[in-house]
């Protein structure tokens, strides 16, 4: 489902979730400057991290597949980088070219710098979130100490923050990637055919968040 709270209904409600989720004191204290500096940077990009981690919290909750605090966090702080990019091309809505491509890019090893040392599995899921991108796919990449365990969960939920930053940005970004030449929101069906043609092997799960009213 489409969502259409204004910045501070949905600071509210991402509130109400950390307290849901029993996230603690000195995590609050973490999450804080990262939000922060994106939302002093550029208001969209600020509440989408806002609509992606709440979303997130929504599809762990109904899956099961891994845990709600772990995909909402690694939901909320996935575009922290986006800070370091520069406005001009944050609001770009035509004419996207690859040099635009390679140069957002760089927003991944932004915000990986910027998570490393203070939130580890935060930095490994946001790390390996493109390993699944439609068009720029990169290689999974861990560390000597990882199991296979923790490389399982981490490609879930990295998985699971790639669809739902996909989705959000198919619902609210006014730009014309979808509609060359004409920018324009897409409609909730488009919205519905180009979140599945792009996630092929998502297709089980999108079904089942659509029939659910998640998406
Ligand atoms: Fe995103």
């Amino acid at each position: 489902m489409r969502c259409t709270l204004t910045t501070e209904e949905l600071e509210a409600k991402f509130e109400r979730a950390q307290t849901e989720l029993d996230l603690q004191p000195v995590d609050k204290i973490l999450f804080r400057p990262f939000l922060g500096t994106i939302k002093n940077w550029y208001l969209p990009e600020y509440e989408h991290c806002l609509r992606v981690g709440l979303k997130c919290k929504e599809v762990a909750e109904e899956t099961g597949i891994v845990e709600p605090i772990a995909l909402y966090r690694c939901g909320a702080l996935h575009d922290i980088g986006k800070s370091g990019i520069r406005k001009e091309l944050l609001s770009k809505r035509t004419g996207w070219s690859k040099a635009d491509s390679r140069e957002m890019h760089e927003h991944i090893d932004i915000g990986c710098r910027m998570l490393r040392d203070l939130h580890d599995f935060e930095y490994w899921v946001i790390l390996n979130s493109h390993t699944f991108d439609f068009h720029h796919p990169s290689k999974p990449t861990f560390s000597e100490s990882h199991t296979e365990r923790d490389k399982l969960y981490i490609l879930n939920c990295a998985r699971q923050v790639n669809l739902i930053d996909f989705y959000d940005a198919a619902t609210h970004r006014l730009n014309d990637r979808n509609t060359p030449g004409t920018p324009r929101l897409l409609t909730d069906d488009e919205v519905r055919r180009v979140t599945t043609e792009q996630n092929m092997d998502c297709k089980h799960l999108i079904d089942k968040l659509y029939s659910k009213g998640i998406f």
